[in-house]
Order: structure tokens, then C-alpha cells, then sequence
């Protein structure tokens, strides 16, 4: 068989062995991680570094990520990353970030809003010994309302007007898509998103976060952004190691099909797969066949 008898790809273009999939080229890009410390928030930093980002804003309130990030930038031989201490609610903190980022590296227009907490515990409880029936907290609600939901939605809406700022001093209107893919947005959603014991806010939290997601979907394309949500099932971090050894044995494990928790390193390559796979909108499961029972 000639090379001029080889099947094609049935779209009419060329097809030399090498594939146009289109990947977004990270090595232009920068983008902005919160929860960047620990758990899925470190690995999607390290993730995006290695797929050759152009750089990434290491975004957590932890007062040594200063020290992690540089042990980072050391095995990667690069500076990839740039550590900001600061709290993701505080406005001012946010708008300093995208700022500073501009200045030193470039404009944002890849984002991962990962810092995330849980409150858990029953939102109606009856209370035997004082013979009271107690309500979740309403400062707990508000609280994970603001990191779990608020705040990822706002990081986010300052990378789409970070993109459309950039665009607009390029005197650009309404993306083409000759323009090729500006930027991405990746929320951070959980399968509690669907409702899950003992997590009133959490699993409003993550639930809201689709909503943000399938608007920004509709919405930011006009500047060129990607969005797409992720949906972790239990992970190998700090924040599921808290529930205890006993719990995660006994109540986690057995209802997933892997029988064993997610590592953190599965989910940052899932959300860089999102990131740079346009083809690819909406949601993602990454839950390890996880099957509660009710
Ligand atoms: N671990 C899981 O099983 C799992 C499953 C589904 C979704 N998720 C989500 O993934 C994300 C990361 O979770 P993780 O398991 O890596 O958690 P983690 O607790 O290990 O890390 C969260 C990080 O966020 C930071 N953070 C928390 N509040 C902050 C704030 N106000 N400002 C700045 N930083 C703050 C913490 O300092 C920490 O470094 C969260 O959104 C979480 O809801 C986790």
C-alpha cells in the first residue's frame, strides 16, 4: 500500500500521523490555582507546570506556601510557579494577584478555584440531652457559601475579564474561532454536588458551582473562555483524611468501584485534560465508580 492509499481521517484534512487535536498550547498561557498548598489545589499546579505552562499564581492562605512552592520550582528547574498568601474571599487580595501576574508574566486566562473547606455535621439534629432540636449553623453556611462557592465563581470572573481586557486592547470584538481557545475556567465540584449526608452547605456549595458553570459555558465563549466543572469522588487529601481512618475504611471505600481513595495526581490530570481539550465541555466524573448507599 502507497502512503497515497492511506485511510484519512474522513475530514478532508491532511493527516500526516501526527494529529490536529487542537490542545490548547499551555506554554503561552497563565493561569491562576487557589487551595495551591495541598491536596488537589498542589497537584494541579504541579500538573499545568509540567504540561508547560507559562506560568501559575500558587494562590493559598497557608503561611509556608511560600517554602513549598519553591521546593516545587526546584524539581521542576524553573520558576513555573509564583506563591500569593491571602485569603480567596478578600476582593482587594484577588484583584492584587491578577495585577501582579499581569505585570510580571503575562494576563490570566486559566483558571482552577480549588481552596475549598467543609463543615459537616446533620443540618436538623436532635439533641437528647437537652432535649433541643438544632439547626446547622447559619455562620458555617455562610462560610463554606463564600470559599466553596462565592469565592471560585469570582476567581473565575476576574480570569474572563482579565481575557477580555487583553482582547479588547487587541481591538478584538466577539471571539472567532480562527482565534483559537483564549482561556478556561475549571470549578471544582464534588459527587456530594448531588446531595450528601451531613453536608448542607457543602453540597449546596458544589451544587451552585454548575449552575456558575453552565452560564459562564453560554457566556464567556464571547471572549473565547472555556468552562467546565469537575466532580472528585473521595481524594487522597488532607481534607478526607480529617474524617478518619475507621470512616474512610468502613463508609468510603467499600461504595467505590476502585476500592481505594482518588490520588490528587488523578484529578489535576483530569482538570489539565479539561483545560486543554476544547472538545470537551460541561461535566466530568472523576469518582471512581463511587455508588453511595442511601
Ligand atoms: N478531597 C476530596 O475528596 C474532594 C472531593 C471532591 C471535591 N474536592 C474539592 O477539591 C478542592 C480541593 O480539596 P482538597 O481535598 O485538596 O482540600 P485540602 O483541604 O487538602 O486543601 C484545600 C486548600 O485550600 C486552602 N484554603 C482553604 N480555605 C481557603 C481560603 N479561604 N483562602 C485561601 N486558601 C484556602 C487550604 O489552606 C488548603 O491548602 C476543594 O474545592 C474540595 O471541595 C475534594
Amino acid at each position: 500500500m502507497s502512503n497515497d492509499s492511506l485511510p484519512t481521517n474522513g475530514n478532508g484534512h491532511e493527516e500526516d500521523f501526527g494529529w490536529d487535536d487542537r490542545r490548547l498550547d499551555l506554554s503561552t498561557k497563565v493561569a491562576v490555582v487557589t487551595g495551591a498548598h495541598r491536596g488537589i489545589g498542589r497537584a494541579t499546579c504541579i500538573g499545568l507546570a509540567r504540561e508547560g505552562v507559562k506560568a501559575v499564581a500558587a494562590v493559598d492562605m497557608a503561611d509556608d506556601l511560600p517554602r513549598s512552592v519553591e521546593q516545587i520550582n526546584k524539581k521542576l528547574g524553573r520558576e513555573a510557579l509564583i506563591p500569593f498568601v491571602g485569603d480567596v474571599t478578600d476582593a482587594t487580595f484577588r484583584q492584587s494577584v491578577f495585577e501582579q501576574m499581569k505585570e510580571r508574566v503575562g494576563p490570566i486566562s486559566i483558571c482552577v478555584p480549588a481552596a475549598g473547606i467543609t463543615r459537616d455535621y446533620l443540618a436538623v439534629k436532635v439533641n437528647r440531652e437537652s432535649n433541643n432540636i438544632e439547626l446547622y449553623s447559619e455562620e458555617d453556611f455562610r462560610r463554606v457559601l463564600d470559599i466553596d462557592l462565592t469565592a471560585p465563581v469570582y476567581w473565575a470572573l476576574e480570569t474572563i475579564r482579565s481575557v477580555a481586557q487583553d482582547r479588547m486592547a487587541r481591538d478584538l470584538k466577539r471571539w472567532d474561532p480562527n482565534e483559537r481557545v483564549q482561556g478556561a475556567i475549571i470549578f471544582i465540584g464534588s459527587v456530594s454536588s448531588t446531595g450528601n449526608k451531613g453536608q448542607i452547605s457543602y453540597a449546596t456549595a458544589k451544587a451552585g458551582l454548575e449552575g456558575a458553570q453552565a452560564t459562564l459555558a453560554s457566556e464567556a465563549v464571547f471572549h473565547g473562555v472555556r468552562s467546565a466543572i469537575i466532580h472528585p469522588g473521595y481524594t487522597d487529601t488532607a481534607m478526607v483524611r480529617t474524617l478518619g481512618a475507621d470512616f474512610i475504611e468502613n463508609n468510603i471505600i467499600p461504595q467505590t468501584q476502585l476500592r481505594r481513595l482518588i490520588l490528587p495526581e488523578e484529578i489535576a490530570h483530569a482538570i489539565c485534560f479539561l483545560i486543554r481539550n476544547s472538545a470537551v465541555s460541561g461535566k466530568l466524573w472523576a469518582d471512581a465508580g463511587w455508588h453511595p448507599r442511601s
